[in-house]
């Protein structure tokens, strides 16, 4: 069994955790999936986690008097669990500077953008409205600005003029379930550390491919 657990919050459909939940599966991905947390009971992916016999977590927000004894809440639950690392995977909630401290390092998000451009909600709306060609996404360590934070993996995707927002958030999303698991697999195995300005990752070779939309 391999002993670098994770846990993954949750808020909604849930597709990013059941990549991971899918990646943890094969026997030399170094992970377990040791909880999946929920701030509401009717998320999707409860379902999916609940089938891959994964043990869940609901703790509702709502039964909080304010973010802080939410926050606290969850991490009495994590720090029991044992968790080495927290993947935020559509929890839509913001967490307090308290929160993101506990958990310095240990803490990271996906953001369906080439970050630091596009944070924030409506990404894919927001994209198409400026005109840019690539879009993308991101994995980074939280902090507590939202959508800040140093960047582990990226992802670049072209962007066609006949894109809708939902077509354009499917093809990243496709992206989005390649880089989480990899991201999460540079953490496990101690080849990736957050220095000041650009994480430093260990044993790659740069990718010698560029994407050029509309191809050369
Ligand atoms: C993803 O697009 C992720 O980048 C963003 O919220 C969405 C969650 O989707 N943070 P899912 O719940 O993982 O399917």
């Amino acid at each position: 069994m391999a002993s670098f657990k994770i846990a993954i919050l949750i808020s909604g459909r849930g597709s990013n955790m059941a990549a991971l939940i899918n990646a943890a599966k094969a026997e030399d991905y170094p992970v377990e999936v040791a909880l999946v947390l929920s701030n509401r009971e009717d998320a999707q992916g409860l379902e999916i986690a609940r089938a891959a016999n994964i043990p869940t977590q609901v703790i509702k927000h709502g039964d909080f008097d304010g973010r802080e004894a939410f926050d606290a809440a969850m991490t009495e639950v994590l720090a029991a669990a044992g968790v080495r690392l927290i993947c935020l995977a559509g929890f839509m909630r913001l967490l307090s500077p308290e929160f993101c401290q506990r958990w310095r390092d240990s803490l990271i998000n996906i953001h369906p953008s080439l970050l630091p451009s596009f944070k924030g909600l409506n990404v894919h709306e927001r994209m198409l409205e400026a005109g840019v060609r690539i879009g993308g996404c991101t994995v980074h360590y939280v902090r507590p600005e939202m959508d800040e934070g140093p960047i582990l993996v990226q992802a670049a995707v072209p962007i066609a003029s006949d894109d809708t927002p939902d077509t354009l958030a499917a093809r990243i999303l496709k992206q989005e379930h390649r880089i989480y698991p990899l991201a999460v697999r540079l953490i496990a195995e101690g080849r990736a550390r957050p220095t000041g300005g650009m994480v430093t990752i260990d044993n790659f070779e740069l990718p010698d491919s560029c994407l050029i939309n509309p191809p050369l």
